[in-house]
């Protein structure tokens, strides 16, 4: 059978242009044992594809190799098997590429039981629910009564970080960059307020928002938004950085604020990437879809329809385009 997929031919200069993709035909092979034939359904998009085309060798994860099929997460259903764990029909998440169909071992692959929608098991129990709960639950140290602000809230990572907040009991802030999904985060995820991190009275309105000041800062942006915040940290303030996408695409990368705010108030700072919590997914998965099953997490899905959508929708992340977790349905 023939079926599509997309190499990375390559690395991007600044914006991811059309021209670093080749879209080709492939033949499925015959499988061998142990193997089975993967039809995908649902791919993710994230921004950090930008950092995975680039040719950056020092970084927590190796680059795609150009020629490759490009690398992504994705949930797949088993469409012809020769391995008794993994019958036709059983439901796979995991790293499986631009691409309709693949050939696996299972290995790497986790079982998503059936009944959960597509849209949460992309939205929630796969990466933004175990970053979410891993950087803000466990490194964060979050408190009831405490404030928090979180960058991108709107985003699948910071829209689930804030309703954590909330269930922690704490002062809820989000930055996001339109009305819409400002009014999404306090109308329907119940964020104590949200703001417009392009705002030109940023700080004062921040300064407005957070009359006790900040404890827990969860960074996934970068940007105006991180000045502001650090000033406005309390004593013995924890900053966990997710993510930069401010600076993904810039050609010149943020100087920072200064580091005495860190004497001054014994922050602490604490950077993370989830290949390095392998081994606990298993446990934050059950988690966070405990969360899910109880309705205790609300998400919204972007879908982008057919496998070369991925080549320009990509870009969706870089200007805040996506409303919700950026998806394409295959
Ligand atoms: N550490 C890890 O293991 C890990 C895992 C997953 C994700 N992440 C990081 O977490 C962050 C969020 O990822 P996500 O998947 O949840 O994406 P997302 O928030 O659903 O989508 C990206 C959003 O970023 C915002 N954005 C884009 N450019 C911006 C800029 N220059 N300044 C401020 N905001 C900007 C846009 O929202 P607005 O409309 O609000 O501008 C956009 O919708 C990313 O930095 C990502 O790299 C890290």
């Amino acid at each position: 059978m023939q079926y599509k997929a997309v190499k990375l031919v390559k690395r991007p200069e600044v914006r991811i242009t059309p021209d670093v993709f080749e879209v080709v035909s492939l033949e499925t092979p015959a499988l061998e044992a142990g193997q089975v034939l993967l039809r995908q359904t649902h791919m993710s998009l994230d921004p950090a594809m930008k950092g995975w085309m680039s040719a950056d060798r020092g970084s927590y994860i190796p680059p795609v190799e150009l020629g490759s099929i490009m690398r992504s997460s994705g949930l797949a259903e088993v469409v012809e098997s020769r391995n008794d764990a993994f019958p036709v029909g059983t439901r796979l998440m995991g790293m499986i590429g631009w691409t309709e169909y693949a050939v696996s071992d299972g290995k790497g692959l986790s079982k998503v039981p059936p009944g959960i929608p597509a849209e949460a098991v992309l939205c929630v129990l796969a990466l933004p629910g175990v970053t979410a709960w891993k950087g803000f639950m466990d490194l964060a140290r979050p408190k009831q009564g405490e404030t928090l602000v979180v960058s991108g809230a709107a985003g699948s990572v910071g829209s689930i970080v804030g309703q954590l907040g909330k269930h922690v009991g704490m002062r809820v802030i989000g930055s996001a960059g339109s009305q819409d999904k400002r009014d999404w985060l306090t109308g329907e995820l119940g964020f104590d307020a949200a703001i417009d991190y392009k705002s030109p009275d940023l700080l004062q309105e921040l300064t407005a928002v957070t009359p006790d000041g900040v404890d827990v800062y969860f960074e996934n942006t970068g940007g105006p938004i991180q000045f502001a915040t650090y000033q406005r940290m309390n004593a013995h303030g924890r900053i966990v950085v997710c993510g930069m996408i401010s600076d993904y695409n810039a050609e010149k990368l943020s100087p920072g604020p200064n580091w005495i705010n860190i004497i001054r108030k014994r922050l602490t700072i604490r950077g993370y990437t989830m290949p390095d919590y392998w081994d606990e997914l298993p446990d934050l998965s059950r988690k966070v879809g405990e969360y899910l099953l109880a309705g205790k997490l609300k998400y919204r899905a972007h879908t982008l329809q057919g496998l070369e959508s991925a080549i320009e929708g990509i870009n969706l992340l870089f200007t805040g385009g996506n409303t919700g977790k950026l998806l394409v349905a295959l």
